[in-house]
């Protein structure tokens, strides 16, 4: 379809197509007969109320944005984009490593991303939907070619392993997308996004807020800083209520019915829940990809962990409509409407292996300029204390800074 643009002459209409997809889970499983240890909680209960197993539970050398990285460099991979082509990093996440700088900058630093602006998003379980969204607004509008969607997670560090409540029900992970533009029809096609802050306190996680604050919308009500806290059954109610009808409402905005749909990759949360919702969407439960009982809930990255494992099962098919759905912390949630193309047959990329090859070093050179460079700060300062002479100093830094 052709559109007039603002100067009045035709532009042809733009579509952002995921192009790439990759995860990145820890090695390490947590399985429910282990967590009988730490709670008094059974496999038989966890297995029965929330259809979980076991989850991967982060080492001491990951943390969110390395899991994050790992993904993000499979779904590079996939796409066979370069760091340098990508103009936004989005990450969705509850478990930054910082509050500033983001998540999405280190691991825009990391990958070598030039060229690419970085953000975390803060939707909780919703985040990746909403990242996705922003991402293909942003595609569609002309602003940017390509982005970077990145739901990554180390839910195990915010957790209370006191609390049989929420300790038993979510995991570590990450999975990232690439969305490109490209003027061939589908991609992203509708999106919901939906937030009631009145039920904040629900489930949360507090971390700046202060308890001595009067103003009673700044709550930690009690709760402990920096772990999760949940009101599990309000939860599950809100839960099986948003999905259908924000799903419904997407597949209205996208001019299509629930008969049109292949798949829907939802939050994975509690195998109950999923089956409420099919219920209320009145579709077979298998239409939903369900892979928690491997990881447990791993927040914003439980929808692009469960995409990809839906195209390595070979659950897709090029023109196939499918729907992500996401709920949580906010309250959020959010749906979308996605035609699965096979974009690279249609615009037909070659050299993919020699690209990959060109990626890693390019990956190790970013390495090991980033260690120069702490290296020659380092060294800087150390020059400062035994000689103030700043002007020799500054030359260095701006030598490798030049790197
Ligand atoms: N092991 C054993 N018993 C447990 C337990 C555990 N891990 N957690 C709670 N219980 C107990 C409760 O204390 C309660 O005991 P009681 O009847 O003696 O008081 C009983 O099991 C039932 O508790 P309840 O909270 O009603 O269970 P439930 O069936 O609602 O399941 C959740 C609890 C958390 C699994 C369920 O509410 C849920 O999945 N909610 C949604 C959570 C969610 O998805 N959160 C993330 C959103 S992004």
């Amino acid at each position: 379809m052709v559109l007039p643009n603002s100067e009045g002459t035709s532009a042809p209409r733009l579509y952002a197509h995921i192009v790439g997809w990759g995860m990145a889970v820890p090695e390490k499983i947590l399985r429910n007969q282990d967590l009988e240890a730490i709670v008094e909680t059974s496999d038989e209960w966890i297995r029965t109320r929330t259809g979980i197993r076991e989850r991967r539970i982060a080492g001491e050398r990951e943390s969110t944005a390395s899991l994050g990285l790992k993904a993000a460099r499979k779904a590079l991979d996939v796409a066979d984009l370069f760091p340098s082509e990508i103009d936004l990093i989005i990450v969705a996440t509850s478990t930054p490593e910082n509050i500033f700088p983001s998540t999405a900058s280190l691991i825009q630093n990391w990958l070598g991303a030039s060229r690419a602006g970085a953000f975390d998003l803060s939707a909780a379980c919703s985040g990746f939907v909403y990242g996705v969204d922003m991402a293909a607004q942003a595609i569609r509008s002309g602003s940017i070619k390509a982005a970077l969607v990145i739901g990554a997670e180390t839910m195990s560090r915010v957790l209370d392993w006191q609390d049989r409540g929420t300790c038993i029900l979510f995991g570590d992970g990450a999975g990232a997308v690439v969305l490109k533009s490209s003027t061939v029809e589908g991609g992203v096609l509708s999106s919901v996004l939906r937030s009631d802050g009145s039920g904040g306190d629900l489930l949360g996680i507090p971390t700046v807020g202060s308890e001595d604050l009067d103003n009673p919308d700044f709550f930690t009500n009690g709760h402990k800083m920096h772990k999760m806290y949940m009101n599990g059954g309000e939860v599950f109610k809100f839960a099986t209520r948003v999905i259908g009808e924000s799903i419904e409402e997407a597949l209205v905005k996208a001019g299509l019915t629930i008969e049109d749909l292949s798949l829907i990759v939802p939050h994975q949360a509690n195998q109950r829940i999923i089956q409420a919702a099919a219920r209320a969407l009145k579709v077979d439960v298998d239409i939903f990809v369900v892979n928690l009982d491997r990881y447990g809930n791993t927040s914003a990255a439980s929808i692009p962990i469960a995409l990809c494992e839906a195209v390595q099962a070979d659950r897709m098919r090029p023109n196939d409509y499918i729907a992500f759905t996401g709920f949580g912390g906010g309250l959020t949630w959010a749906s979308m409407i996605v035609q699965w193309t096979d974009l690279k047959s249609a615009e037909t990329r070659t050299g993919v292996l020699s690209n990959q090859r060109r990626r890693q070093i390019s990956y190790w050179v970013v390495r090991w300029r980033s260690q120069l460079r702490r290296l020659s700060k380092s060294l800087n300062q150390f020059l400062q204390r035994i000689n103030p002479r700043r002007g020799r100093i500054m030359r260095l830094r701006d030598k490798v800074d030049q790197l």
